[in-house]
């Protein structure tokens, strides 16, 4: 199993998400996330405050998917989340020790299926 972490523009959750829907990958959380990235947006000062001390706003979308699906899972988020420009954001991915599915107390991949 693996666990992907995108961090996207919220305006691209929507499309996202009907793109893993389409894709048979149903099960996903999202949490609002305010952070920065590589590139320096700007350093003068505004009013008192540094700028570049903003944090961007943007969407963690969290998937823990078989690996077969990795593929087409990070496909989907590359389709849908870019502009084409700076602060598209990152995927992240991570190998999943284990899941389990509360109801029926099933583990592993049977848990995410
Ligand atoms: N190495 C990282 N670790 C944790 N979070 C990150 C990392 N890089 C980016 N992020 C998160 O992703 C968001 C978007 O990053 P962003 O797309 O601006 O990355 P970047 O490194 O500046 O690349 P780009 O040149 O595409 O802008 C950041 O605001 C931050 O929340
Ligand atoms: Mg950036």
């Amino acid at each position: 199993m693996k666990k992907v972490e995108a961090i996207v523009r919220p305006s691209k959750v929507k499309l996202i998400q009907a793109g893993l829907k389409k894709a048979n990958i149903p099960c996903f959380t999202v949490i609002p996330v305010k952070g920065s990235g590589l590139q320096k947006s700007y350093s003068e000062k505004y009013r008192g405050t540094e700028l570049s001390m903003v944090l961007q706003t943007r969407v963690m979308i969290i998937c823990v998917i078989s690996d077969e699906n990795l593929d087409k899972c990070v496909d989907v988020i590359l389709e849908n989340a870019s502009d084409g420009q700076v602060g598209d954001g990152k995927i992240f991915i991570y190998d999943v020790q284990d899941a389990i599915r509360i109801s029926t107390k099933v583990r592993g991949g049977a848990a995410i299926k």
